[in-house]
């Protein structure tokens, strides 16, 4: 697709302005320096700074997930997390701006002094249903939106992580600002890291990449909890479904697969548990450069990036790119 018929395209689609954009794509030098001589150009694209509620990649998702004629006559928003998290803090943030209630679904041990995200969502006047477990959630979701029927309202559910067809949206309109930011130079791929969990990222950017009339952008994705092939699979069906909705054939997605990777090396022993790498990765970068990444999922990423430039994948002329998506909260948790 040509880049004007995808500006026009992004541009027709409706959407809940929420993000202060363009995000900021910044060199990196002394992370550079720090990681030696060999090591090729390094920026950090900042949608840490998307600004709203705080910020981070769930801005840029709800803005296209909660479009007004997808959440007209709503009376509440309804979603699911852990307790940190910051889909749910972003998702109360909207609401609250768009005189919406809000219902959280949230797994795990109720805090006794929330802090972090857990605070967040509490002084964003959300409500928290608490279940016990990941496997609880989805009949806690169904439950609470009939509740909210029940009594009249209206909830409008939004998945896990905004990671849907919509929410991925998200994500092509970011590359293509990326794109605007950092236009291709002969002979010089692009390598982006981004952290991916529920995959609407990862797909939306798989989406951009299937639509972009450049083929130097290349994407891989550090799992935060998920297995690699499940999470190529989540993103590639949601990267299709963002395809379909800006009228391109979805099969565009498979003719990029091979500039699509994913990692699943950094989660260690699991889900929001650090390992020594991300450990490392955490004050690297907080020393080096004043970017502060967060322990869950961003800190894994640089992990995972860290790691492959240390292993020299990639010759001096790339342009690496870390995509940071926010999570700053779960620093002070
Ligand atoms: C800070 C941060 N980075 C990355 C991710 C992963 O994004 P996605 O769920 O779109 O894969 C999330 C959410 O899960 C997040 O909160």
């Amino acid at each position: 697709m040509d880049l004007a018929t995808l500006r026009a395209r992004l541009d027709a689609r409706p959407r809940t302005l929420l993000a202060t954009l363009p995000t900021p794509l910044r060199p990196l030098p002394r992370l550079r320096a720090a990681l030696g001589p060999e090591t090729p150009e390094l920026r950090a694209k900042l949608d840490e700074e998307t600004g709203f509620g705080l910020g981070g990649n769930k801005v840029r998702k709800l803005e296209f997930e909660l479009a007004p004629d997808r959440i007209r006559d709503a009376t509440h928003l309804v979603t699911t997390g852990g307790p940190q998290s910051n889909h749910c803090r972003v998702t109360a943030a909207a609401a609250a701006r768009l005189g919406l209630g809000c219902v959280l679904v949230i797994n795990g041990p109720v805090p006794e002094n929330p802090t972090g995200n857990a605070r967040l969502h509490r002084i964003l006047g959300a409500r928290i249903r608490s279940v016990a477990d990941r496997a609880e959630r989805a009949a806690a979701l169904a439950q609470v939106a009939e509740e909210i029927g029940a009594a009249g309202g209206r909830a409008v559910v939004v998945p896990l992580g905004a990671s849907t067809p919509h929410g991925a949206l998200g994500y092509v309109h970011a590359l293509v600002e990326l794109h605007d930011q950092m236009p291709p130079e002969a002979d010089r791929a692009v390598q982006l890291f981004v952290s991916s969990s529920s995959g609407g990222t990862l797909g939306g950017l798989w989406a951009g990449l299937a639509l972009l009339p450049r083929a130097d952008l290349q994407v891989t994705a550090v799992s935060a909890d998920t297995p690699r092939d499940e999470l190529l699979e989540r993103a590639r069906t949601l990267a299709r479904g963002a395809l379909e909705l800006l009228g391109a054939d979805p099969d565009q997605v498979e003719a990029v697969a091979p500039r699509v990777d994913a990692t699943d090396a950094e989660v260690g022993p699991g889900y929001g548990l650090p390992t020594e790498a991300s450990d490392e990765a955490v004050d690297l970068l907080a020393r080096s450069e004043g970017v502060l990444v967060d322990p869950v999922y961003t800190a894994k990423a640089a992990a995972g990036m860290i790691r492959w430039i240390r292993e020299g994948r990639f010759p001096a002329g790339d342009r690496i790119v870390f995509w940071h998506t926010g999570g700053h909260p779960a620093l002070l948790a």
